[in-house]
Parts: structure tokens; C-alpha cells; sequence
């Protein structure tokens, strides 16, 4: 019998990064899901078992460098390799212009939705060039890594930096076969975004109408993407950061 793919997804616990893990294992591969909140995760983890997958739910914080290896550790104890990883985890921050962001608040940004992707992204190619046989990063930017979003400076500098990282390591390890690809969603119907709209209707609306296709995207839409991104079907692609945008950055 053929082994299934083993892959990592951080924040799997909800949004984009649950339906992720999901679509992980619709596709047949054993799902490790990290998240913040243990409770969240497995739930996810009982889901994914449901579907007849092996699961393995951790909690793991990605503002941890610790916890970020132990977390490595744990999936090649359970499932000795690894195959995809998906470096999802990440926070909005507070919403302040530049000279009013606090310097806590940049810190925390950029300590989870770069340092820790980059954190994530070492252990992961340490484990991929150990395996000699290739393996597929997807790390989850945002359209505010490739333009700017009044508001957001921490936010917007830590997803520029995520995509960076991306086309660094895709050239370094693509002879290895180890393709490193980045999705930069657009506004995205998931807990994030609520927090950020709080849900107003009228918000909404402005938010939709960034895109072109008028409306907000779904977390499956994106875990679509990030599924084809993992598989051989995408063999020939690396180093892409990739919008999943309903032509938001194409005016
Ligand atoms: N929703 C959007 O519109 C949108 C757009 C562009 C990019 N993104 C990016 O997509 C990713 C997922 O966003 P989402 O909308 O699903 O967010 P969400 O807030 O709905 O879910 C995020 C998940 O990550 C977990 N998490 C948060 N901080 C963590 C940490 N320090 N360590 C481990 N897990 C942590 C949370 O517990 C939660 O389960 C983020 O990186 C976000 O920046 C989202």
C-alpha cells in the first residue's frame, strides 16, 4: 500500500487554515493540526479522523520558537516525515496608522506572521532535505503583502516579508525538489475579517467591493488553492506568490 502524504498546517483550528486541514485530507494525506487553542485543534484533528485520516491535533503558539520545534518533533515522532506544510498561523493586530502603531504591537506582528513562519519554514526544509525526497511549502501571505493597507503597517511589512521568504527558499531548494509557494488572499469571510468589519453590513459591503467580483472570498476557495499548490499537480511551480483575490489586485 502506498504511505499518504503527512502535512502540517498551523492555525488549523479555524478559518482558512481549517478548511486547509480538511481539504488536506479530502485530497488523502494524514493531517497534523497546530493551533493556539488546543480545544480547536481537536476538534479538527476528531473531524479529519471521521473522514478516515490519520490526525494528530497540537497546541503550539508561532510566536514560540520552542513550541514551534517541539511542535516538529512531535509530527515526526507520530508520522516519521513530513511531506507539506502549510505556515498559516497569523494575527491582524491592532489597526492604528504608522505613527500610532505601538512598538508591542509590531513586535507581536511580526513575531508570529514572519519570524514564525521563517521559524517553521527552517524546521520544515531541515526535515524535506533529510527525506531526499522533495516536499511543498505553501506559506499564507495576504494581497497586504503586495500592496499597502492604510492601518496596517505591522501587518502589511510582516505578509511582504512572508512572501520574500517565500522566493528566498524557493530558489535555494528548488534541485532539491522542495517547491515554497505563497497564497495572498484577499478579504476572506472568516473570523479575521469579522473581527476587523465587527460584522457591520455596510463594512461589509466596502470590503466586498475591493474585489471585482464584488464579494468576499470563502476559506475553502483559498484551501483549494493550497491543496493544488501542494500536489504534483503543481510540480513545476515554485517561488509564486499567488493571489486568491476575485481580481482584487488586478486594477
Ligand atoms: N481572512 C482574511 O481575509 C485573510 C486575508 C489575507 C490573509 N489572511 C491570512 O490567512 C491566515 C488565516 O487567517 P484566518 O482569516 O483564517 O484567521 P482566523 O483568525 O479566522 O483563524 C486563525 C487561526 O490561527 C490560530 N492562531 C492565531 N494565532 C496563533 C499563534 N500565535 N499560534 C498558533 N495559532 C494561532 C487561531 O487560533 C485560529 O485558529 C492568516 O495568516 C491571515 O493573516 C487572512
Amino acid at each position: 500500500m502506498q504511505q499518504s502524504q503527512v502535512v502540517l498546517v498551523t492555525g488549523g483550528g479555524a478559518g482558512i487554515g481549517k478548511a486547509t486541514a480538511f481539504a488536506y485530507a479530502e485530497a488523502g494525506c494524514d493531517v497534523v493540526v497546530a493551533d493556539l487553542h488546543a480545544d480547536q485543534a481537536e476538534a479538527v484533528a476528531t473531524g479529519i479522523r471521521n473522514l478516515g485520516r490519520r490526525s494528530l491535533p497540537v497546541q503550539a503558539d508561532m510566536g514560540d520558537a520552542d513550541a514551534i520545534a517541539l511542535m516538529h518533533q512531535a509530527v515526526i515522532a507520530e508520522f516519521d516525515r513530513l511531506d507539506y506544510a502549510c505556515n498559516n498561523a497569523g494575527i491582524e493586530g491592532q489597526q492604528a496608522p504608522t505613527a500610532e502603531t505601538t512598538l508591542a504591537n509590531f513586535d507581536q506582528v511580526i513575531n508570529i506572521n514572519l519570524r514564525g513562519v521563517f521559524l517553521c519554514m527552517q524546521e520544515q526544509l531541515r526535515i524535506m532535505l533529510k527525506q531526499q525526497s522533495g516536499g511543498s511549502i505553501v506559506n499564507i501571505a495576504s494581497v497586504a503583502g503586495l500592496i499597502g493597507f492604510p492601518g496596517l503597517p505591522a501587518y502589511c511589512a510582516s505578509k511582504g516579508g512572508v512572501v520574500q521568504l517565500t522566493k528566498t527558499a524557493a530558489l535555494e531548494y528548488a534541485e532539491q525538489n522542495i517547491r515554497v509557494n505563497a497564497i495572498c488572499p484577499g478579504a476572506i469571510k472568516t473570523d479575521m475579517i469579522d473581527r476587523i468589519t465587527h460584522q457591520d453590513p455596510e463594512i461589509e459591503k466596502q470590503f466586498a467591493a475591493l474585489h471585482a467580483m464584488n464579494r468576499m472570498g470563502t476559506a475553502q476557495e483559498v484551501a483549494d488553492a493550497i491543496v493544488f499548490l501542494s500536489m504534483p499537480s503543481a510540480s513545476f511551480i515554485t517561488g509564486l506568490a499567488i493571489a486568491i483575490d476575485g481580481g482584487f489586485t488586478s486594477r
